[in-house]
């Protein structure tokens, strides 16, 4: 699928539709292991010929014994590669190879111990007694298949851990990958370097290598446009690619009125300046906020900036010539085709980045990131050279501070959110906050209130601050910065930004809420 057989030590991730799979990626990752995510149902040939090293089968919300469980190619296990079995994939595995499942008696959530009754290659070097790991599961292994032997007992768990290791099976009840269980880089890095034999040689010095030397094959003669934002994935293909084509990366940054004080600025003096890209500034502001002329509705404004931004991109690739490809910062979780129970999920915002662009323009795409998770992206912008203040940048909406603002879009509010969010932003880095948080920024409210400063009454507007805390935008919660930055943030905004005489923070988790206000 999409990694051109780049990187030799593969190990494959069959996802049965758990939240932590794409956790079990990273940790792999983390140990310097290249490993992709697939569908528990890849077919066969695929499997094969994507030859890995291991394979490493998720958990699920599902039980084994649900009608229509999801079940793996039974041919899985005679490609004689290594098979980790977690959780679900344990049981699976367990099931498909002649052991029992049983129900539980009570579901096992949360911390549990371990002990070890015979350590095998997967538990090597771990204490023996009273291990911590995070168990969730509701089924267990009442029967070993044949060949299979216990590595592991938890006090509701006969089975916590089972191996042949003849054939180099090997499953455990508990889920290595999340932090609560100390001892689970050890065990995974025990299947990978132990098991699997595989060498850690994954790192962002050998990523940005290859893909440097492979775009220079790919693109050859031609030319590659890029829409550059000033985030971190736009900033990092740019940058990647500057350094594998040279010149012929032509970058467009389309100033669309919406964004943050000293934006435009600075990505033209880190990016024209600094790295010497080809860069194209077209400064739209104007037209984008006559465009955006008496909008309330968010859906509205998105569609706008959007639809304009497109256009503006259009405009500006018909003037380069011999234009045959498009790169874009297409990260790893937007490909991965993850298993979900849950089914289609509906749109709550329309997120158009950049998009909607390929399907009207006749570019093929480069995506060189898409193979990477965003804390490798930064890596990888820190392995190029990338300021520390792109690199650890806090992701901005397209639609920038049209959707911070409620209501109408005008200079003047625009005006006092620049001022208002410049302030939060100082505060949040001078207080070492910044680089702990996802987001932090300000958001006006249509509302003014009373207030009083010297001997005059006031009637000005109100700020909210909202600051979370996430992994991946899906989830977040407000984030419990401490009472004197807070007080700091609220005194300099009320004291500086005229027309505030009033700042609340947001203490809102998503769901039900969502990041943004708009
Ligand atoms: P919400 O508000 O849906 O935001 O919780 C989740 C993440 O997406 C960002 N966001 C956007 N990004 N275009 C974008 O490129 C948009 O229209 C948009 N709306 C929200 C938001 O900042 C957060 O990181």
């Amino acid at each position: 699928m999409s990694s051109d057989h780049l990187h030799e030590e593969r190990v494959l991730i069959l996802d049965f539709g758990s939240q932590t799979t794409q956790l079990i990626a990273r940790r792999v990752r983390e140990s310097h292991v290249y490993c992709e995510i697939h569908p528990f149902n890849m077919p066969l040939d695929k499997i094969r010929a994507f030859q890995p090293k291991g394979i490493i089968l998720s958990g699920s919300p599902a039980s084994v014994h649900d009608p229509g469980a999801p079940l793996s190619d039974l041919a899985l296990y005679s490609l004689q590669v290594p098979i980790l079995g977690i959780c679900y994939g344990m049981q699976i595995m367990s099931l498909q190879l002649g052991g029992t499942v049983e129900k539980a008696d009570r579901r096992e959530y949360g911390p549990a111990t371990i002990d070890l009754d015979n350590p095998g290659e997967l538990f090597r070097e771990l204490e023996s007694k009273g291990v911590r790991v995070w168990m969730s599961h509701g089924d267990r292994i009442l029967g070993l298949p044949p060949g299979f032997s216990v590595l592991a007992c938890s006090e509701n768990s006969p089975v916590a851990a089972m191996s042949d290791p003849g054939r180099r099976f090997y499953g455990v009840q508990f889920h290595p990958e999340v932090v609560h269980t100390p001892c689970g880089r050890a065990v995974l890095e025990n299947f990978l370097f132990r098991i699997c034999h595989c060498r850690p040689t994954w790192t962002m010095k050998s990523f940005v290598d290859t893909v440097i030397q492979g775009m220079r094959e790919r693109v050859g003669p031609h030319q590659v446009i890029c829409a550059l934002s000033g985030g971190v994935d736009s900033s990092v293909v740019a940058v990647l690619l500057h350094k594998a084509i040279g010149s012929s990366l032509h970058c467009v940054f389309v100033n669309n009125g919406v964004l943050r004080r000293g934006e435009a600025e600075s990505v033209r003096r880190i990016f024209q300046d600094h790295f010497a890209l080809n860069l194209t500034y077209v400064d739209a502001s104007e037209l984008f906020l006559e465009r955006l002329r008496g909008v309330i509705d968010p859906e509205q404004k998105r569609k706008i900036i959007g639809n304009l931004f497109i256009e503006l991109f259009e405009q500006e690739a018909v003037r380069i010539p011999n234009v045959k490809y498009l790169a874009q910062g297409t990260l790893y979780p937007d490909v991965i085709e993850s298993v979900s129970f849950k089914g289609p999920s509906a749109t709550i915002k329309t997120h158009h980045n950049v998009g909607g662009l390929p399907e009207k323009m006749k570019f093929e795409l480069i995506e060189p990131l898409r193979e990477l998770f965003k804390d490798e992206v930064r890596l990888v912008g820190r392995e190029l050279g990338l300021p520390e203040q792109v690199v650890m940048r806090h992701p901005f909406p397209g639609p920038g501070l049209a959707i911070r603002l409620i209501g109408e879009v005008s200079p003047d509010k625009l005006e006092i959110l620049r001022e208002a969010d410049l302030i939060i932003l100082e505060e949040m880095e001078a207080s070492g906050w910044y680089d702990r948080v996802w987001q932090a920024f300000a958001v006006l409210l249509p509302v003014q209130s009373v207030g009083v400063m010297g001997d005059e009454r006031t009637y000005d507007q109100v700020i909210a601050v909202r600051v979370v805390e996430s992994l991946d935008a899906m989830t977040a919660d407000w984030a419990r910065l401490p009472y004197e930055l807070l007080q700091r943030i609220s005194n300099r905004i009320i004291n500086e930004v005229k027309g505030v005489n009033r700042v609340v923070y947001d203490i809102s988790s998503k769901p039900p809420s969502t990041i943004e206000w708009e």
